[in-house]
């Protein structure tokens, strides 16, 4: 039977919850501590940190959108994305992305960029953002970086800048 799913925006309550989400997710605490480091910086946008809970009860992942620019127009980046190991692959993550990214369209949003696994994120809608004249300052494999238009407009082109706390 299909699992359900229900996202909320994370509470200050939750930050310990999420930290062990991540930490069980990635193995190490590098992106916990990115998630932490995000919630001082100017990037953090309130309301589009979620987590993805099972049939509305325990939170089983969690995702966010922060504020980065690509050349000199705003957009969100996407990550880091965890879901507890016990319940990968079974449909939380995409539940849990396409809500954050139904919030952030419904807040007026316009681009969003991804830097991740290939095989995973164009379900969502995202293409190579290299094919759009989109770039970042370090070396990636080129379809690792991924950009989509939540309104339909062209992506701007440029180098993104992420946020400081992704040492980007
Ligand atoms: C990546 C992640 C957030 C996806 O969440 P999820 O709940 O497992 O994903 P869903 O169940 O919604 O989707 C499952 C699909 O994702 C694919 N997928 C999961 N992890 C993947 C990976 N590392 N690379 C490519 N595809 C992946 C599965 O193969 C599956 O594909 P299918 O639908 O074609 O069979 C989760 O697996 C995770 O936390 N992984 C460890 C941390 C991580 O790598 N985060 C992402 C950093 S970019």
């Amino acid at each position: 039977m299909p699992r359900s799913w229900t996202t909320r925006v994370e509470t200050s309550a939750d930050h310990r919850t999420v930290r062990d989400i991540n930490l069980a997710a990635f193995g190490r605490g590098q992106e916990a501590d990115l998630v932490q480091s995000l919630r001082g910086d100017g990037a953090w946008i309130d309301g589009l940190s979620l987590l993805v809970l099972e049939g509305g009860g325990t939170p089983v992942g969690h995702a966010l959108l922060t504020r980065c620019h690509i050349g000199s127009v705003p957009a969100l980046c996407l990550g880091p994305c965890a879901v507890l190991p016990s319940h990968q692959g079974t449909g939380a993550g995409s539940a849990l992305i396409r809500a954050l990214l139904e919030q952030a369209r419904g807040r007026g949003e316009r681009y969003v960029t991804v830097l991740g696994h290939a095989g995973y994120y164009p379900r969502f809608g995202f293409t190579r953002a290299l094919g759009h004249g989109i770039g970042v300052g370090i070396e990636v494999p080129d379809e690792a970086l991924m950009a989509m238009s939540l309104d339909g407009s062209v992506l701007p082109t440029g180098t993104i800048s992420y946020a400081p706390p992704f040492g980007l």
